[in-house]
């Protein structure tokens, strides 16, 4: 499988609203053409919400009453869950159409969620500290810079709440869908600001017709950390299998880690230089 360069944005200058319109057009589009990560949730799901949602453990407690933001988490799926394990949800999205999905089966199942469209990292409509839980499933890659997405779920969140996301790994964007003689390559600079390559054909890696920007570690771990949590636990979702055919979805996921999960704690302050904000 080839990549190609999107050549719409492939200046160093980002142009924030043109990539935030392709990508909604983008993600309208998979959701209706019933793309599999627009699938709502599945009876079988629902029956046992919180394992679903939380294969790590990190919400054994449970979620009974509590407050959780969804974010860029439209589909059907996460808030219909998190509703189901018990939380107050809202939903944010950018697509329209993915919203239409949560708001169906929040209709079909008699749930009761909120939904909002808006991008990530434009919060402005919810308040301070307001929620006590974010869930923020793969999505930063669709944005071209992410440093207003951590400050704005800083904001949003309680002291001590937690902020709970999934992000591609960089090495994913960067290298090559699939080999030539047997080995990956590395197609898109760790430091370059432009779109990744596009896929020119279905791959479970990219999402298709999407812009995708890979960010660097400290953009997305120093980010978190800087806008005022403390990172608690890492997994890396485990997809690999040693003896899966060359170039396929598995071998790849053997050699490159395709995702990183986070477990954040807001912390009860944020220090910057001699600022301390609440
Ligand atoms: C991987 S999907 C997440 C939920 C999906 N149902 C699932 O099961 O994983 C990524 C979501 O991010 C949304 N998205 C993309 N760019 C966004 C942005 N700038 N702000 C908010 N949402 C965005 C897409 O519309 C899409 O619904």
């Amino acid at each position: 499988m080839s990549l190609n360069r999107d050549t719409a944005n492939s200046s160093s200058t980002v142009n924030r609203p043109a990539d935030l319109a392709h990508n909604q057009a983008a993600w309208d589009r998979m959701a209706n053409n019933s793309h599999t990560l627009t699938r709502p949730v599945s009876d079988e799901e629902m029956r046992r919400p919180l394992k679903t949602i939380d294969p790590a453990g990190w919400l054994t407690g449970g979620i009974d009453g509590w407050n959780v933001l969804c974010l860029a988490a439209g589909g059907g799926r996460h808030g219909p869950l998190y509703t189901a394990a018990g939380g107050k949800v809202t939903v944010v999205d950018l697509s329209g159409a993915m919203l239409e999905r949560d708001r169906y089966v929040a209709q079909q199942r008699g749930l009761d969620l909120r939904t909002i469209q808006t991008s990530m990292d434009q919060l402005d409509m919810l308040a301070d500290g307001e929620f006590d839980l974010v869930i923020h499933p793969v999505s930063t890659c669709y944005l071209p810079n992410v440093a207003k997405v951590f400050t704005e779920v800083a904001r949003v969140t309680r002291a001590g709440g937690l902020y709970i996301s999934q992000h591609k790994q960089p090495i994913n964007l960067q290298a090559s869908l699939t080999t030539s003689a047997g080995q990956y390559s590395i197609q898109h600079a760790y430091y370059d600001t432009t779109p990744v390559p596009r896929a020119t054909e279905p791959s479970k890696l990219r999402e298709p017709g999407t812009r995708e920007f890979a960010h660097s570690w400290a953009s997305l771990l120093g980010g978190i950390c800087q806008s005022g949590f403390a990172i608690e636990d890492v997994t890396e979702p485990m997809h690999a299998k040693s003896d899966a055919p060359i170039g396929s979805f598995h071998h790849r996921c053997h050699f490159i880690p395709p995702y990183i999960r986070l477990k954040a704690r807001r912390n009860a302050c944020v220090r910057r230089s001699n600022l301390v904000l609440g």
